[in-house]
Order: structure tokens, then C-alpha cells, then sequence
């Protein structure tokens, strides 16, 4: 990871930081085009199901993905010191003009397997919204991750996060398979203005399936939350 790998998804956040609201055009890999406004990851207002699931916010926070920092902010402005990390650099610079203290550019799991032997204190609240869920990846390798988590994490932990469900995606976008996990996975590249990603691939994990991802991590489903439209917040806690 260098400065100069393609940023769209930072550089379109940048954009809007810097007053012009701009969009992520993501390409899936069957042709099929749409577009994400980078705005909504600037707003402070927040849907009552993921405030529901941030009143379980304790102590010391990882903010996986922390974008432009908006839960990041909210756990700060509550007296809690958080550690935002992002892969994008340009998310990280812009978290930190809004003044979020501490941010991380680093893979997630790089930062964490790297930490994980010499950390002195142990994260308590896990932060995953903004459908970061969907970093967890497959059944193999999310369940490793889950394991990850539980080990930089203290007793009486927690991992806040969401997920959109995806029978409510318009399926054009999707591969859909029986036999994959989870059946529904988004394959596309970012693109804003010159800069285009490489694939990346997004997961959507319906209820089951996330019960079935959690099992024999150290984690359960301590709460789940509905909001009307599509998401589903989780809030993990150690068996
Ligand atoms: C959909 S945005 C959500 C941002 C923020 N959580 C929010 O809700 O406003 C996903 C963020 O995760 C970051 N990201 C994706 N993969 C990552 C990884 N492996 N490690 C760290 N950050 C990652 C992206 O750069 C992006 O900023």
C-alpha cells in the first residue's frame, strides 16, 4: 500500500470535504453500473437502530473503517478514546481534519496481526458500520477474523456493526449462488474521476448466515436491530 495506490473512494471523500459533493461510481464485474454518494458518510445523523447499538459503546474503540469519521466523532465526543483506522489514506486525512485524534492507515487485519502480540490494552467496543460487516469477507476467513477480534478485545467487549440485507438489493448488482457464502457478494471496482480501484468484493450476509458466521468464534449475538428500509445492526458480545 503506497500513497499512490488508486483512491477513489478517498479522493471523492476528499472532494466533498473540500466542498464539492462528489460520487463514487462503483463497476461491477457483469457491466452493471451505480453510483454511491460519498456525502452520506459526513452526516451526523444518525438512524435510531445504530444508536440503539451505540449505547453499548465502552472504553477504549477501534473504528474499522472509520471513513471521514463520523462514528469515530460520535464515540470521541463521548469521552472515549478511539483509534480510527482506514486502508484509504485520503479517508484518514480527511478523519483527521474533522478532528478525529487518533487515525491508523493500515488494512484492518495487517494492523491487527501486527499489534496483536505487543498490545498493552485491549480494545472494549469494536465499531464495523457503515456495512462493514461486509469486511469480514467469507464463512473461513470471516470466522478467523471473529477470532482476531476476540483476541485484541478485553472480557466484556463488544463489536457494533452493520450489515444491508440483501434481499432488499436490486440482485442486477449481485452474484448470486447457492453454493457461495454468503450467497449474495457484490464484485466491483471504485471509480472518481481518473483514479479506478481494483475489484473489491462485498459481502451481504442475511441473518442466518450471520448467525452461522458467528458460531464457535467467541462471539454471539448479544442484540440485532432493524431499521425499515434494509440494514441490520449487530451487537456482538464474548460467549
Ligand atoms: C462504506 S465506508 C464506511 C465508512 C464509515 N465507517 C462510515 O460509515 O461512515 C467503508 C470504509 O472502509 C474502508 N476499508 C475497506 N476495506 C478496509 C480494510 N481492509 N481495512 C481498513 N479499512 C478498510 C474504506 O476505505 C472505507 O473508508
Amino acid at each position: 500500500m503506497s500513497e499512490r495506490t488508486p483512491d477513489p473512494f478517498g479522493l471523492a471523500l476528499w472532494s466533498t470535504h473540500s466542498g464539492q459533493p462528489a460520487d463514487v461510481i462503483l463497476e461491477c464485474r457483469n457491466g452493471a453500473v451505480f453510483t454511491d454518494q460519498s456525502q452520506k458518510y459526513f452526516s451526523s445523523r444518525i438512524t435510531p437502530p445504530v444508536k440503539k447499538s451505540l449505547d453499548f459503546l465502552h472504553g477504549k474503540v477501534l473504528d474499522i473503517g472509520c471513513g471521514p469519521g463520523r462514528f469515530a466523532l460520535y464515540a470521541q465526543a463521548l469521552g472515549y478514546q478511539v483509534d480510527a483506522v482506514d486502508s484509504s489514506w485520503l479517508a484518514t486525512c480527511v478523519a483527521k481534519e474533522r478532528g478525529v485524534h487518533h487515525t491508523i492507515w493500515s488494512d484492518i487485519w495487517a494492523y491487527l496481526r501486527e499489534s496483536e502480540e505487543c498490545m498493552i490494552t485491549p480494545y472494549d467496543t469494536v465499531l464495523m458500520l457503515g456495512n462493514n460487516l461486509s469486511l469480514l469477507g467469507g464463512l473461513k476467513e470471516g470466522r478467523e477474523r471473529l477470532r482476531l477480534l476476540h483476541r485484541v478485545t478485553s472480557e466484556r467487549a463488544f463489536v457494533i456493526g452493520d450489515c444491508v440485507n440483501p434481499d432488499c438489493l436490486d440482485p442486477t448488482f449481485l452474484h448470486s449462488s447457492h453454493r457461495s457464502f454468503p450467497r449474495a457478494v457484490l464484485t466491483a471496482r471504485l471509480r472518481f474521476l481518473k483514479e479506478t480501484s481494483s475489484y473489491i468484493r462485498l459481502m451481504f450476509y442475511t441473518e442466518d448466515e450471520f448467525a452461522r458466521l458467528v458460531k464457535g468464534t467467541g462471539w454471539e449475538i448479544h442484540a440485532r436491530f432493524h431499521t425499515k428500509h434494509r440494514d441490520t445492526t449487530y451487537v456482538l458480545q464474548k460467549t
